[in-house]
């Protein structure tokens, strides 16, 4: 029997959500009702992590109390922590991966369990830096209880200023949930066959990893970083899009608009470059945005190639002072948040995901 072929499961629903809502024609996504345009800037990651798991965006105190939740799961259990030593010398995602799958698999499919994942994943991210820089994480200060200000403290090992801060803030709303793609279809497949949470993560986190998904920022932007200025932006592109090679950073499987997380990051970013030289390089990726935007809509008019996430993640986290193999993972530690909401989703309205494949193989073979 031959099944029509959906490939890439392009234009497929299997699950009703209630998380988010991905609107690629207008350019709009909604998380549980709230524009991301509306929420990122204004509320914290913390918020988020409510919002997604309560329902609705908490209170101060109540997001405080999520914060402290998270807090306390950035301390690693024992084989976690082994996991990321032996891993000391590995690219971050690879350690990043192999810590989790560490982890001891939990019997809840809930959102506690999800709240001591999200604290696991930056608590994973921060000791694998330190401990590739063989450094200890210095004190924190009393004010720095929210998840950003965790991960920058850990990463940049200094108080980060409350500038700071607020853009990690902004990028990790941004980056937290986002209906489906290929990192969260395969958390819910994982749960689909009643696995466990941190199976259905460590699998999120392997997926993530991949240059059509979240393994873009690093490469992006050591892209920009070798173009180096606005005249060489044009033939760069040019010559990129001969050798049919993608410019990293554009297109985008629903989205047929620009990337509305694209003006969020850049708005962000504009609120954190203040020096001459962060405000050139600002002006230098807004150049490239839209030279390569022109271009592309020149050679290839039909395909609606506009610019995705990435550029303004790779720009904003660059400005952070983040290293750029930090950034794949950073991008796990917000979207942490929405792969476990799904998990929970998934698994209380459960059916096991079980796709066909069309068989083309030889048939009737003897031996
Ligand atoms: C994100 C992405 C995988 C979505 O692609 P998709 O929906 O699967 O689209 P397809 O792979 O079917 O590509 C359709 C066409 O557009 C072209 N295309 C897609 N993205 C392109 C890009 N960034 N640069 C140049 N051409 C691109 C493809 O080459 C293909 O052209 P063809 O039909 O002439 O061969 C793709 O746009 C991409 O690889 N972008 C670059 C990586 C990136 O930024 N990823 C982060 C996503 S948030």
């Amino acid at each position: 029997m031959s099944a029509h072929i959906y490939r890439g499961l392009e234009g497929v629903a299997f699950a009703k959500t209630a998380l988010s809502e991905v609107d690629g024609a207008a350019g709009r996504v909604t998380i549980r009702g709230y524009d991301l345009r509306d929420l990122a800037g204004k509320v914290t990651f913390d918020d988020i992590v409510g919002l997604l798991f309560q329902g609705d965006l908490p209170t101060p105190s109540g997001r405080d109390a999520l914060a402290a939740s998270i807090r306390e799961a950035v301390t690693l259990p024992f084989a976690a922590s082994a996991a990321l030593s032996r891993a000391v010398a590995a690219d971050p995602m690879d350690a990043l991966r192999a810590a989790a799958a560490a982890l001891p698999s939990p019997s809840e499919t809930n959102a506690a369990t999800a709240i001591s994942l999200i604290g696991g994943v930056a608590g994973m991210i921060t000791d694998h830096h330190r401990l590739r820089l063989s450094e200890i994480t210095p004190p924190e200060a009393p004010e720095e209880r929210s998840t950003a200000a965790f991960l920058l403290h850990g990463v940049l090992g200094r108080t980060p200023t409350i500038a700071q801060t607020r853009a990690l803030d902004a990028y990790l709303v941004t980056m937290s949930e986002h209906g489906m793609n290929a990192s969260t279809f395969v958390a819910r497949c994982v749960i689909s066959t009643d696995s466990d949470m941190v199976s259905a993560l460590t699998a999120a986190i392997a997926s993530l990893k991949g240059p059509r998904h979240g393994g873009v920022p690093g490469p992006l932007l050591h892209d920009l970083l070798a173009i180096g200025e606005t005249s060489r932006i044009e033939p760069w592109v040019r010559a990129q899009v001969a050798q049919k090679k993608r410019i990293l950073g554009f297109g985008h499987r629903v989205y047929k608009v620009r990337d509305p997380r694209a003006e969020v990051l850049a708005e962000a970013a504009g609120e954190l470059a203040q020096t001459d030289k962060e405000k050139a390089l600002l002006q230098f990726v807004q150049d490239f945005d839209a030279i390569t935007s022109a271009v592309l809509a020149e050679i290839k008019p039909t395909h609606k190639l506009f610019v995705n996430v990435e550029l303004y993640a790779a720009l904003i986290l660059h400005l952070l002072g983040i290293p750029a193999d930090l950034f794949t993972p950073l991008f796990a530690a917000g979207r942490t948040a929405g792969w476990c909401a799904h998990m929970i989703e998934q698994h209380g309205d459960n059916r096991l995901i079980h796709p066909e494949v069309s068989y083309v193989g030889a048939r009737g073979r003897e031996i």
